[in-house]
């Protein structure tokens, strides 16, 4: 197993609650001493919270168990980490070829007093620690076998509990009294952090996977916006703005990062701007949800307080985050009830809302298309509206290029703008090239399902260079103009659009008069 696999694998526990201990072995060469890999990795280990470290500094055998070069190694990491937070360093000379303390005393090294490898993971009690702390659980599941019983299961992540004890479920606020505590070996009156228990409690109360049965006494926060630290794990770049899966403990929520504050350059520590992650980078960032969630702290609860972010087209896990703190603006923004809904607006309008978005290269034949068809339905009297990408561009979007930061971006606030526009009752047409899959898919979900429908305007590169209106693919060859859609930056085809229109094979006027029918023919008015 390479290092970074390593490294994904603990990450991967951190969130799920999986991980064994708080205390980390960093594996050093005698030979080669502190190199930069070992700096990179200690940061990471402190911004995983890990406070008790072991310098394994090994093969000393081959520098002749020389006690000098373990004093300096020893020192030198002793200097360089010294702004980490770690509470303990233990460094242990070995050699895991000959066995030299790890698991036996070395008779080569007389110069050494202190415990063998093993000797001393066996000391460390990290359990001790976690039970030290305010209890809390995931529910991993609502166990309801009959109608008679309803317990929440999961592993205690830190904390006690015991029977006629409080309990609170963090994101409702609500509280009941635990009335059994149910594990495999029989009913219990106490468990405590790393058990595998099902609670019942007194109340019937609303609880569901992903919930946190936490201390009353010692709240955890419950936000939809937070301060993180991040580590990014992806070949493909993290773009602020695009939708992730964001899993802390058992809950799962879509998140996307509304700001990158700075990233770390993890070897000269120095914060540096930045509009994008690239694979093995941290930083510190803004993170919003689409939900509130609980959680802690990540230097008070690493099992509370850690995330994972997990694409949400390949399930693969992205990144890794450990929480700083809520965001105030989170507990200062209240959604506002307004007494006129979007069904009010639209039953006086007539019609049923919905966004109409239109993709495809540039030159296929989107905005022409999408004019015919709100030429068509105004005719009709519906009440629509055009969100074109080259007009945006001239004022809301202004400050956007064509990176693909900025067409992240771009297709979310057109997408939020589209969306308060079905709110108002209309039926709204989008002519965005849109190229990335992630973000077509964010746009679907700011709306109700009948809301969305996806025309792919699907004409061959070629066409579009030969058609070539607005003079760009000109440009391009001429090696004017970079970042172009489909020539040197990325178009992800639809795969299942609601509507699909081979320009080759249908007349603009055509593919139209085919969008009209099929909002005819689904009701839409
Ligand atoms: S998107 O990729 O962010 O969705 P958008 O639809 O807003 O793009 O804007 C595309 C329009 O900008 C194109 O129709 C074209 O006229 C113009 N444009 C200028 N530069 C580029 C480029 N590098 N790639 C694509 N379109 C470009």
């Amino acid at each position: 197993m390479g290092a970074d696999q390593g490294h994904e694998d603990y990450t991967r526990n951190m969130a799920t609650g999986a991980s064994t201990s708080d205390l980390a072995v960093l594996l050093v060469d005698a030979r080669h001493g502190i190199v930069p890999q070992t700096r990179r990795h200690a940061f990471i280990i402190s911004l995983l919270g890990i406070r008790h470290i072991v310098l394994a500094v090994n093969k000393i055998d081959l520098v002749d168990f020389d006690q000098s070069v373990y004093d300096r190694l020893r020192v030198e990491f002793e200097t360089l980490t010294l702004d980490f937070g770690f509470k303990t360093i233990m460094a242990i000379p070995l050699s895991a070829l000959r066995g030299d303390n790890v698991s036996r005393k070395s008779s080569r090294m007389p110069w050494y007093t202190g415990p063998t490898l093993i000797e001393y993971l066996e000391t460390v009690d990290v359990e001790q620690q976690r039970c030290e702390k305010p209890f809390r659980m995931a529910v991993q599941l609502v166990n309801r076998p009959n109608l008679d019983f309803r317990g929440y299961s999961g592993t205690i992540s830190s904390g006690h509990v015991a029977t006629g004890q409080q309990l609170l479920v963090a994101r409702s606020g609500k509280i009941s009294t635990v009335t059994r505590i149910v594990t495999y070996g029989g009913d219990r009156s106490e468990a405590s952090a790393g058990m595998s228990v099902t609670i019942t409690l007194a109340d019937q109360l609303d609880v569901s996977r992903g919930d946190l049965l936490a201390a009353c006494d010692s709240r955890p926060t419950v936000a939809d916006q937070f301060d993180a630290h991040l580590i990014w794990m992806s070949e493909e770049p993290l773009y602020p703005g695009r939708s992730y899966l964001l899993k802390c403990g058992s809950k799962t929520t879509t998140a996307s990062i509304t700001a990158i504050k700075y990233k770390i350059n993890i070897t000269s520590f120095e914060h540096l701007a930045a509009k994008q992650l690239e694979l093995n980078e941290v930083a510190v960032a803004n993170v919003g949800l689409s939900e509130p969630i609980a959680f802690d702290p990540y230097s008070e609860n690493s099992r509370t307080g850690g995330f994972i972010l997990i694409d949400r087209f390949s399930n693969a896990t992205v990144g890794a985050g450990m929480i700083n703190f809520a965001l105030r603006r989170a507990a200062n923004i209240h959604w506002q009830s307004v007494e006129i809904t979007k069904e009010s607006r639209a039953k006086l309008l007539r019609q049923r809302p919905a966004i109409i978005w239109f993709t495809g290269l540039s030159g296929a034949g989107k905005s022409t298309i999408a004019n015919l068809v709100e030429r068509k339905l105004h005719m009709r009297g519906l009440h629509t509206y055009l969100l074109d990408g080259d007009n945006v561009r001239h004022g809301l979007n202004r400050d956007l290029g064509f990176t693909e930061v900025d067409r992240v971006e771009n297709i979310r606030r057109v997408a939020e703008a589209a969306k308060l526009f079905v709110d108002a009752g209309l039926i709204v047409l989008v002519s965005l090239i849109s190229p990335f899959r992630a973000e077509r898919q964010m746009a679907r979900e700011m709306v109700r399902d009948d809301e969305f429908i996806e025309v792919f305007i699907d004409t061959p590169i070629q066409e579009c260079e030969k058609r070539d209106v607005k003079g760009l693919y000109a440009k391009v060859r001429a090696g004017t103009l970079r970042n172009f859609t489909g020539i040197d930056s990325p178009y992800e085809q639809p795969t299942t659009p609601d509507i699909h229109v081979l320009t080759a094979d249908s007349a603009a006027e055509e593919a139209a008069e085919r969008i009209v029918r099929y909002l005819f023919e689904r009701s839409y008015f």
